[in-house]
């Protein structure tokens, strides 16, 4: 009598909790392996950075405009984060968002521009956002 192996493993109820909760975890994610906020940031995209930042995160005034590739945007969660809540300027001008959305409005369109395009960074949470503002209100005390 042969019992095939992957029945076997089935059958070891540790590991069938843990290949249902695989399961879960992939439904959650639409299976796409995109984070559940990436649609809700896609709608904050639409409303308040594509007029600048043009569809498909290509830009419209210059390169530094481009999200799409960009290293900021793929590179240390921190950094692209506190990008956004504080703006930033070089030859334009980037407005901060800090006053206008919340921690997980920030989070959601932070992991939007991070997995949107070509772009596949990890996703932010609303967390991080709420420790960098902390940061920045000891900072300017
Ligand atoms: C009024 C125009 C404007 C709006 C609206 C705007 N941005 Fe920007 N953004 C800019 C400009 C200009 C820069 C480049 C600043 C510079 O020269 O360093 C920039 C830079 C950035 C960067 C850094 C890119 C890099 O690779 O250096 C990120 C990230 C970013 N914006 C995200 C956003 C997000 C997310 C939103 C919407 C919540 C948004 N921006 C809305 C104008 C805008």
């Amino acid at each position: 009598m042969s019992t095939s192996p992957a029945v076997g493993l089935l059958a070891l109820k540790p590991f069938r909790i843990a290949v249902c909760l695989a399961i879960l975890a992939a439904a959650s994610l639409g299976c796409g392996g995109k984070d559940p906020s990436f649609e809700q940031g896609q709608e904050i995209y639409k409303a308040d950075c594509l007029a600048c930042h043009g569809p498909g995160g290509r830009g419209v005034l210059y390169s530094k405009t481009v999200l799409d590739g960009s290293a900021l945007v793929t590179g240390d969660p921190e950094e692209v984060t506190a990008a956004i809540l504080f703006g930033r300027s070089g030859t334009g001008l980037m407005p901060g968002w800090d006053r206008k959305l919340t921690d997980q409005e920030v989070a959601a369109v932070t992991t939007y521009i991070r997995q949107a395009w070509s772009n596949q960074a990890s996703p932010v949470t609303a967390a991080l956002v709420a420790k960098l503002r902390t940061r920045e209100e000891k900072k300017s005390q």
